[in-house]
């Protein structure tokens, strides 16, 4: 089997190589959401590793039923289909590991001095500020993950965010770190093949090893840090000890090893 050469950018002026992810592609200039669109293409049985992207979303949405913001041109916003079907539904948060782990390695090869973190359970950070984002959504048919969508939204070259003052880790562009501009087609090379990367990996059964890096790279692994507890807008000191088979987040507090869901958690400060 030998790795495919895909041109992926409108001008098609770079070559992708790689196996499975960005070995297909389908631009639009804009769209809604690439993740609405290409769960239409996972439905007409596109082919796995199908990747849409656009130069302007205007209904782009991120986690906890936010919207996703980018200025037209300036970012990269795409969403990829994959088919694990290897993964048993319960296990939906290796994915999430790997597809996050791609992400960051991509981020750490455009800027191989900075600090690039996973904010559990998968923003992408550099120097505690976010650049890039998944939405991952995934569709459970016969006891299988029939098809996944990966949604990417990374901040490349934008200059000028909303007013966001109370957010703990405000938005940044790779060009606000890089202190100039970046070629989209070259980050958008770069993610695609990492991304590759790290889900053979997991089809190969690796997963062990992705854990490992993924805990090397997660902000706070190990270190007592600020969070807000939302059911009891209770704020504590809590050390990360790692994530459980679910995907949620293993807490110490006193003592007490608490689990909690994206939704139960906010990070505050490290
Ligand atoms: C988040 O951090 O809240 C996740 C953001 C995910 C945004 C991307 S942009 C491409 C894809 N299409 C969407 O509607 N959302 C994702």
């Amino acid at each position: 089997m030998t790795a495919s050469l895909t041109n992926i950018p409108k001008n098609g002026n770079y070559s992708t190589k790689t196996w499975v992810i960005g070995t297909s592609s389908h631009y639009l200039p804009h769209c809604q959401s690439t993740n609405d669109l290409a769960a239409e293409k996972a439905r007409e049985a596109c082919p796995e590793g199908l990747v849409v992207h656009t130069d302007h979303q205007t209904a782009g949405r991120g986690q906890r039923g936010t919207q996703w913001q980018a200025a037209p041109g300036e970012n990269l916003t795409l969403s990829i289909v994959l088919r694990p079907t290897f993964l048993a539904p319960r296990e939906q948060f290796k994915l999430s590991v790997s597809m996050a782990l791609g992400v960051r390695d991509a981020l750490q090869d455009c800027l191989p001095n900075h600090q690039v973190h996973i904010k559990w359970p998968n923003d992408i950070l550099i120097d505690l500020k976010k650049a890039a984002g998944l939405l991952i959504e995934n569709n459970l048919s016969g006891g299988k993950i029939a098809w996944s969508i990966i949604g990417i939204g990374v901040n490349v070259n934008q200059q000028h965010f909303d007013e966001v003052a109370a957010f703990a880790f405000p938005p940044v562009s790779l060009a606000q770190c890089a202190g100039g501009p970046l070629a989209l087609e070259a980050v958008m090379q770069k993610l695609l093949e990492h991304l590759d990367a790290r889900y053979l990996r997991l089809r190969a059964g690796h997963y062990p090893s992705l854990l490992q890096d993924y805990y090397q790279h997660l902000l706070g692994y190990q270190q007592e840090c600020r969070w807000l507890i939302v059911a009891d807008d209770r704020e504590v000191w809590g050390t990360v000890k790692g994530v459980d088979e679910n995907g949620r987040l293993k807490l110490l507090i006193d003592q007490d090893l608490c689990h909690f869901d994206l939704k139960e958690l906010r990070l505050l400060s490290v």
